[in-house]
């Protein structure tokens, strides 16, 4: 392909989210449980030996009180707690069988995600943690965190939190206006419920509170956001995290028609820039995968260590990503067949992924980096080669439409929002990658 063709074929794939993913989930396909499992082996051995750094341990809670019209996820609504029982018998019986795979690591950070992992009571988070503990080491942890909601908290949880060495909590409280509440199906939330969350918290010792706003929501208006924004800066979170609204196949609002509008979009132009003047007035800065922060340490180890060194990760649970350098990435099964086959511990072929080989690997850090400025000098440290000479080809071509910014010490795509990230970046994909996803779209670059 050249230039030209390269850039309407990436325009084309752009515009699915999922391709922004590498290598992209539209490729993903099923693989056997002996190749995981085979890919864990080869991976203890170079961690161990020194050759990559400790991994981190994730575990996806993909259950939540109501589902949020905004939101973009795959979860199960409702508060029965026998539910979340049968799924925490799942993830023990997942927990049995991948610990002796991976007994011989020390794991780094240890996350829980959802959903909303909150939503178990205070005796499932306690016995979930407790198995944790006894089938993995957790002995070196050097941040443990977990995603709540206000609801879904009580001083009794964060007891249980503190207890098992929670340092950072991330408190989602999206949006703080009524209207806009009941807009999102979150009325159950209230501002009482914010405020004592963010006071048990801290009387519980969670020692770093992280907190998440939604800008850009189908006829959010900019007073009702940034009412929001203001009662958060009087709560003093350590971390904010502002999610811009995107519509994508699971949300309900797309669903049913509620659409973003041109005035929308307008507007979110407009709330993030004054939030982000409001926020950095109130001292925030530091991270660059997270602007607002109040300390560096503020920040979430997982994804820093993911993005900043690419980092090895374990995934539990349904849907949970997981990343074996050099080998495969890959999601565990779908929330329906994941409780059908734990249970019985049956060793079947549910997880989706794809080989990742050492090249595609140190192109996985590059993909995740490019956007706010890759340190060569890191690069070097962590694959042994020159930037510039291993992306001779893509440089060149980046240069020749002005969309890489490429200095000494930096090297950065320009783009001016994610569409075009999503698009240019694919410069840099491999020709196996880009061999198939031709084959699959069927569609010549010059027919587009
Ligand atoms: C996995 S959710 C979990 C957090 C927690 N359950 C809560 O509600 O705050 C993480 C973040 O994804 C964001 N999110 C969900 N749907 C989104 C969408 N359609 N567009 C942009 N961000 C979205 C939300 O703002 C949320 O804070
Ligand atoms: S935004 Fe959070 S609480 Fe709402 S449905 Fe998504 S994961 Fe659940």
């Amino acid at each position: 392909m050249n230039i030209k063709e390269k850039i309407k074929f990436f325009n084309y794939l752009a515009e699915d989210f999922d391709s922004r993913d590498y290598p992209p989930i539209m490729l993903w396909k099923s693989i056997q449980r002996q190749r995981i499992e085979e890919g864990w082996k080869q991976r203890v051995k170079e961690i161990s030996s020194g050759e990559a750094d400790a991994p981190g341990l994730y575990i996806h809670i993909p259950y939540c009180q109501t589902k949020c019209f905004f939101c973009q996820f795959k979860v199960l609504a409702g508060t029965d707690p026998e539910m979340h029982s049968r799924y925490l018998e799942c993830l023990k019986n997942e927990m049995k069988r991948m610990s002796p795979l991976v007994k011989k690591l020390s794991f780094k950070t240890f996350y829980l995600a959802g959903g909303t992992p909150t939503i178990f009571s205070a005796e499932q988070l306690e016995d979930l943690f407790n198995t944790a503990e006894k089938r993995f080491n957790l002995s070196q942890t050097v941040q443990r965190l977990i995603e709540a909601t206000p609801a879904t908290l009580s001083l009794k949880k964060l007891r249980v939190l503190k207890k098992y060495g929670f340092n950072r909590i991330t408190i989602g409280v999206e949006v703080i206006d009524k209207k806009m509440l009941h807009a999102i199906n979150r009325q159950h939330q209230t501002e009482k419920m914010v405020k004592d969350s963010f006071e048990q918290a801290r009387q519980a010792g969670i020692e770093f509170i992280n907190t998440d706003l939604i800008a850009g929501l189908p006829g959010q208006s900019i007073d009702s956001f940034l009412y929001g924004v203001r009662f958060i800066l009087k709560m003093r979170p350590d971390a904010i995290h502002i999610f811009t609204y995107r519509e994508e196949e699971l949300v309900i609002f797309c669903r049913i028609g509620k659409r973003i509008t041109d005035k929308d979009r307008l507007r979110k132009e407009k709330m993030l820039a004054l939030a982000e003047k409001m926020i950095r007035k109130a001292g925030y800065g530091f991270g660059s995968n997270e602007p607002y922060l109040l300390t560096p340490d503020a920040a979430n180890f997982q994804l820093q260590y993911r993005y900043q060194y690419n980092v090895t990760l374990l995934g539990l649970g349904a849907l949970a990503l997981s990343f074996i350098p050099n080998h495969h990435v890959y999601h565990n099964a779908q929330i329906e067949d994941y409780l059908k086959f734990w249970p019985e511990d049956k060793a079947t072929p549910f997880f989706t992924g794809y080989p990742i080989s050492r090249a595609e690997t140190r192109l996985n850090y590059v993909l995740n980096n490019i956007r706010n400025g890759l340190d060569k000098e890191q690069f070097f440290r962590l694959y042994g080669v020159q930037f510039d000479k291993t992306y001779q080809k893509e440089i060149e071509d980046l240069k020749r439409i002005n969309r890489i910014k490429n200095d000494s010490e930096k090297v950065k795509l320009i783009t001016k929002n994610d569409f075009e990230f999503r698009s240019y970046s694919k410069f840099f994909f491999g020709s196996r990658v880009i061999k198939e996803l031709q084959a699959k779209i069927k569609i010549k670059p010059s027919e587009i």
